[in-house]
């Protein structure tokens, strides 16, 4: 079996299986992946978890661990850039590393994105909703505690789940449901609908940041980073790393513009620039943010939901952009549920393709063209865990997954470029030695800083998805069963 393990498809055959059969509409241009990136990254992460980072783990350092952070990802995006124009296939790192690491890796990066994407939706919705319950309060709508907040959470020491008192975070619940109805509906009307977004949640962001600037009170940046208090992870160069980790997941979501290399009108070129031109300006907008909240309001104060309403409404003479920013904020995180329900639903599709799960996830919709059933299991599952838990634990367990993805792919482009040299490459990682394990270096410190908790939750997930594997993915998987090609050894 071990050896099986590493088997790899063929190269060429996935190019042949991407053009044949189940086609997927061709229809994303370089600006529109650009767009979708975009639409990925900003939301929950920079209007929710930024609070928790700063109050709790970081201070003032928070645009430190912003740039730490947009580090780590650049390096590992430079390998995603090669290995999406390399092999412009659906099922982004899933099947680059099919073809290059062997199945047995396949299926463990297959299963953290999974990780990644389903339960970022779930996360995202937590924060939409957040953000939703407080304007709609400030229009007079009151919405129960109870029925906007998760029944279950952490408990003290974290490793333990403990109920609540709340019933259900119904908000989060319905936007599932809503977003999962326009992907099922199609792509094309899914990229037009996600342009008008992401340009109201720039313009929100901008619009802070420029009228924020002249409330900056630059005592509260003192100290830059608060001294560390004894507890690993609450301040220091300890908290620094910790709260990068925890606004890692601000930046998830440009490599879900690689999930859509099916349905890219030029892949080959437009996927590098639309992944890296996304990352480049959300790691500008996100420092930004990062300092001008930290200095309009003193950190201790941002352990809120909606930190970045809270700098707002701390100024009476800013009151006027209360309304527009938890507008733009919802819009904006709307954006991210649609990018990563697309995203799953199409690393679905190519896992069911290569027989790794049953077919129907692979099934596409005759009339709309999408993979309709794996939308419907994205939106299902999301539901359930968006009403169920809170929002810093789901984002954690979403960074640590996207995280292990990472450091597999950052290794995986040295890996290729030692057994393929052969093979094109539209887009080359600059100083590939340098790039590739210091991307896997500054990843892999990120998840170490993480915590137990999450490290435990990571082993759990990886513990049902060997048993998925095992009883069904290695038993129908098509590459064993001669159906696919594998690669020449
Ligand atoms: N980067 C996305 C967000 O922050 C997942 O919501």
């Amino acid at each position: 079996m071990a050896s099986q393990l590493f088997a790899t498809k063929s190269i060429d055959e996935l190019h042949e299986q991407e053009s044949s059969g189940n086609q997927l509409r061709r229809a994303l241009t370089a600006t529109q992946l650009t767009l979708l990136g975009i639409g990925g990254i900003i939301g929950t992460g920079i209007f929710v978890l930024t609070g928790v980072a700063a109050a709790q783990h970081a201070g003032p350092a928070l645009a430190l661990s912003f740039i730490l952070a947009g580090i780590g990802c650049t390096f590992a995006g430079l390998c995603y850039a090669e290995f999406a124009s390399m092999i412009p296939v659906s099922g982004s790192a899933y099947s680059y590393s099919y073809a290059t690491l062997g199945e047995g890796i396949a299926w463990f990066i297959g299963w953290n994105l999974v990780l990644e994407y389903l339960f970022a939706v779930a996360t995202v919705s937590v924060g939409w909703s957040a953000y939703a319950v407080s304007l709609l309060e400030q229009l007079h709508i009151h919405i129960p505690a109870a029925l906007s907040n998760a029944p279950f959470g952490p408990g003290a020491d974290e490793l333990h789940i403990v109920r609540t008192g709340a019933i259900l975070n119904l908000p989060a619940m319905a936007i599932v449901a809503a977003i999962s109805a326009i992907c099922y509906i199609g792509i094309k009307q899914s990229a037009a609908f996600n342009s008008v977004i992401v340009a109201i949640k720039v313009t929100v962001i901008v619009l802070f940041i420029v009228f924020g600037l002249s409330y900056i009170d630059t005592a509260n940046w003192h100290p830059f980073i608060p001294p560390n208090t004894g507890v690993s992870g609450a301040f220091g160069w300890d908290g620094l790393v910790r709260a990068s980790g925890i606004i890692f997941f601000a930046y998830i979501g440009f490599d879900a513009i690689s999930t859509a290399a099916q349905e890219a009108k030029n892949p080959q070129r437009d996927m590098p620039i639309g992944m890296l031109a996304s990352l480049v300006i959300c790691t500008i907008l996100y420092v930004a943010v990062a300092l001008v909240l930290t200095g309009m309001v003193n950190y201790r104060e941002l352990d809120v939901a909606a930190p970045v309403a809270l700098a707002i409404d701390k100024h009476a003479q800013l009151h006027w952009l209360g309304i527009p920013v938890k507008l733009g904020a919802v819009c904006g995180i709307t954006s991210v549920m649609l990018v990563m329900t697309i995203a799953q639903a199409r690393i679905f599709f190519a896992m069911a393709r290569d027989g790794l799960l049953p077919p129907v996830f692979g099934r596409v919709h005759p009339k709309f063209r999408t993979p309709s059933t794996g939308t419907i299991v994205t939106g299902v599952s999301a539901m359930i865990i968006g009403g169920l838990f809170p929002v810093k634990l789901l984002g954690e367990v979403v960074s640590i997954g996207t995280l292990a993805a990472f450091v597999t792919v950052c290794i995986g482009i040295l890996v290729l470029r030692r057994t393929r040299p052969d093979l094109p490459r539209p887009f080359r990682t600059p100083w590939p030695w340098f790039t590739c394990i210091a991307g896997a270096l500054v990843c892999g410190y990120m998840m170490y800083s993480l915590g137990v908790a999450t490290w435990w939750r990571l082993g759990i997930w990886t513990v049902i998805g060997v048993l998925v594997y095992v009883l069904y993915g290695y038993q129908h998987s098509k590459l064993r069963a001669g159906v696919v090609t594998a690669a020449a050894a």
